[in-house]
């Protein structure tokens, strides 16, 4: 088990505001924040960072939201920081994610969901470094 993962604060949590309370959770549930940046991607962006889904018939619903408006990017390190994060964020569903979660908590609904958070230690991997060079991130402190 890996001590990286990636996560994202996606545009409806953004725009609502909601997106300060979450790196408050994510301090508190004991992240180190190793980068941090806020950018509205492309649609190709969008297209390319989700590309696995591509088959699938949200693809393009999730592709147009993941590029409406900004994002917070984030490197998280902690240990088994993949299984970690995803423990913090919930369920992809609000409405079945456990309470205290923060998709329980701040999501709006299954595709306006607050966070990403990366599947395995590969992917957190290549999700890190589709968005961060290695001197954007705060390492080998
Ligand atoms: P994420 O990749 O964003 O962390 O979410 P996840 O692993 O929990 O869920 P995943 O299956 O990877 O789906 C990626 C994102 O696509 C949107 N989605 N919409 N309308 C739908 O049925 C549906 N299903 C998935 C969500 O925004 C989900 O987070
Ligand atoms: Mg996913």
């Amino acid at each position: 088990m890996g001590k990286y993962t990636f996560a994202m604060i996606k545009p409806d949590a953004v725009e609502s505001g909601k997106w300060g309370l979450i790196i408050n959770d994510i301090i508190a549930a004991g992240f180190t924040i190793l980068g941090a940046k806020m950018k509205r991607m492309s649609l190709t962006e969008a297209k390319a960072f989700y590309a696995v889904h591509s088959e699938r018939g949200f693809f393009c619903e999730l592709v147009d939201f993941m590029s409406s408006g900004p994002s917070i990017l984030l490197a998280l390190e902690k240990t088994d920081a993949v299984q970690s994060w995803r423990d913090t964020i919930g369920a992809t569903d609000p409405a079945e994610a456990k309470s205290g979660t923060i998709r329980a908590k701040y999501a709006e609904n299954k595709g306006r969901n607050a966070v990403h958070g990366s599947d395995s230690d590969e992917n957190a991997q290549k999700e890190i470094a589709f968005f961060f060079s290695e001197a954007e991130l705060i390492l080998n402190r």
